[in-house]
């Protein structure tokens, strides 16, 4: 089996693949004031998806994460789900959704072959996910996450973006959420974009101030999987669900790389925060481009760096998190 390695050793067997930047919630880490249209974009349609899953699929790849923007936003998103759930060498098949259908859908979704799902819950009090996310809907969201828990969803992971001052008191919730509820929820780290860097410095807080409550509270980091990514994972034995934070900051952070992304307009990105990658769209028009596609793919990875430089205030091209899905 073909395997993609970079120059450090690292392969990506994960992709993550972004099919629309359009989002209806206008969360203040990202989105501030909502979506903007600037002019029409047109998003990979449904066969270039497939043309590029299948060169992907060739090329070892066997989880694929579909996000946004918001990806269900899309109207043919189940389709393309079940188009991709389909492959048979895609044994896990992953979406990342704000949860805002997913209560009326997870059935519909599970049913098209979608396994494992990353839902966001910023706060756990409805006031301050209302302020968050401009939406008054975490009690829909949660009932959502039930739902997708009773409809045989693998994997259910809760992503929350640590916030100083907002949501970095909250881990007590958290925590009682994850005693009998089956799920991760993982911290991540405020990421600085190039349109946020204010924000950032007003409300990014460092992982280790959860790390730190949950080692007083008795939980126990695992040791790491190999080809498990970069999120650091805690368990304790009286508790069903885990905690995970997710530190871009951190030194070791980059090797457990093991994804590329898509853009929703078909770039390559080898890196979120990476400003090298190419266009790919030109070489999804006909089946008949897919040799050239794969070593088009297969060359870029020579250019992957070994780390984002984060640390020096890089915050490559990214303006926000919509169109390359966090
Ligand atoms: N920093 C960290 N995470 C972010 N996300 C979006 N923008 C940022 C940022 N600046 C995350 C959201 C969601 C996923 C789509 O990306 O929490 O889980
Ligand atoms: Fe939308 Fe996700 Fe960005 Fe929130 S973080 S505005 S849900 S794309």
């Amino acid at each position: 089996m073909n395997m993609l390695v970079d120059n450090y050793n690292r392969t990506f067997p994960y992709l993550r693949l972004s099919i629309t930047e359009v989002c209806n919630f206008s969360c203040s880490y990202c989105l501030p004031n909502g979506y903007q249209k600037d002019h029409e974009k047109s998003f990979l349609r449904q066969d270039e998806i497939m043309r590029l899953v299948n060169a992907f699929v060739e090329l070892g790849v066997w989880k694929i994460r579909i996000t946004g923007g918001e990806p269900t936003i899309r109207k043919d998103f189940t389709e393309i789900a079940k188009m991709i759930g389909e492959k048979s060498e895609i044994t896990k098949l992953a979406f990342t959704t704000n949860g805002y259908k997913l209560r009326e859908k997870a059935a519909e979704w599970r049913d098209a072959g979608l396994n494992a799902i990353n839902i966001s819950i910023d706060s756990m009090n409805a006031k301050k996910f209302h302020d968050i996310t401009g939406h008054d809907r975490m009690q829909e969201v949660r009932e959502g996450i039930e739902k997708a828990l009773e409809v045989g969803f693998e994997d259910v992971k809760i992503n929350v973006v640590l916030l100083k001052g907002v949501n970095d008191d909250e881990l007590d919730a958290y925590l009682e959420y994850v005693k009998d509820t089956p799920v991760s929820v993982r911290y991540i780290e405020l990421m600085q974009t190039g349109d946020n860097l204010t924000y950032f410095n007003k409300y990014h807080q460092s992982a280790d101030y959860v790390k730190d409550q949950l080692i007083d509270r008795g939980w126990v980091e695992n040791i790491r999987q190999i080809g498990a990514g970069p999120a650091v994972n805690f368990t304790h034995p009286d508790y069903k669900g885990s905690i995970g934070l997710i530190a871009p900051y951190s030194k070791d952070f980059c090797t457990g790389c093991n994804r590329l992304r898509i853009t929703s307009t078909g770039d390559l990105r080898l890196c979120l925060f990476g400003n090298v990658g190419i266009p790919l769209r030109h070489m999804l028009q006909s089946d008949d481009q897919k040799d050239d596609l794969k070593a088009a793919i297969s060359k870029q990875l020579d250019y992957k760096a070994s780390s984002h430089f984060l640390q020096d205030g890089n915050t490559g091209i990214m303006t926000n998190l919509s169109s390359t899905g966090g």
